[in-house]
């Protein structure tokens, strides 16, 4: 894999011009793209269809939690628009991961990514919700959960990454948003790390957004991300 396929930018925009642009802008240096609910309820599955004409792979973030037949039917959905991964809540449990990883099977190309705890949630956040156990647990268990339902990776907090790469071994993906380059206001990560920590930590892919998409120069920031990773 050659680095720039590494980052992946999330377009989380509310417009096909803002999309337009932001895809513009970034040109050759993102192949990478990450669709997520907003982008896709307000323009539409067609942004998935753009970016595969242009070349690019596409993160649909479905975060998907339904019963199996209907996880299943998105899934397959997915796979036919050209997507290359797809997420589906860990705490739904195997059965709708099961069901995912089933229905990835016809697209070959298509990788099923289990979420485990967004990183936005802290330990309190947990308890309110009846999980007595830390982030850190729940994440590990989640985690292993999805290895045994066929998951081909997790999505996952740049402070999870190593502890997972251990649980889960070299071959699975594990992709970390929530990372920041220092100097970024802290948003509302409540568990950030840079880029270059996550991956040396053993994340396969990084996802990057405002950092890059609300910059004055996409490219540049696109450009300042990759470069903190050649170091
Ligand atoms: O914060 P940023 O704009 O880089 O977010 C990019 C993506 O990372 C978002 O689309 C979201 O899915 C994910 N994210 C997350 N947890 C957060 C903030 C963002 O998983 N706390």
């Amino acid at each position: 894999m050659d680095q720039d396929s590494r980052i992946i930018v999330a377009l989380d925009c509310d417009s096909r011009t803002a999309f337009d642009d932001t895809v513009d802008r970034l040109g050759d240096e993102c192949r990478f793209y990450k669709v997520g609910l907003e982008l896709l309820t307000a323009v539409g599955p067609d942004v998935v269809t753009s970016l595969v004409a242009r070349g690019k792979e596409v993160f649909l973030d479905l975060k998907l939690f339904e019963i199996p037949n209907s996880v299943a039917g998105a899934v397959r959905a997915a796979g036919a628009r050209g997507v290359s991964m797809v997420t589906v809540h860990g705490m739904g449990g195997r059965g709708i991961m099961s069901a995912a990883v089933d229905a990835a099977r016809d697209f070959p190309d298509l990788r099923i990514l289990a979420l485990t705890v967004v990183t936005s949630m802290t330990d309190d956040d947990l308890a309110d919700i009846g999980i007595s156990d830390s982030a850190e647990q729940q994440v590990l268990r989640l985690a292993r959960l999805a290895d045994k339902a066929g998951c081909h990776g997790v999505i996952a907090s740049p402070q999870d990454v190593a502890a997972l790469r251990d649980a889960l071994g070299a071959d699975a993906l594990i992709v970390t948003p929530g990372v920041t380059l220092p100097g970024d206001s802290p948003s509302e990560h409540a568990r950030p790390g840079t880029p270059r920590a996550a991956l040396t930590a053993g994340a396969s892919h990084v996802v990057v957004g405002r950092t890059v998409t609300r910059a004055t120069d996409p490219a540049a920031a696109f450009r300042l991300v990759r470069d903190t990773l050649a170091v």
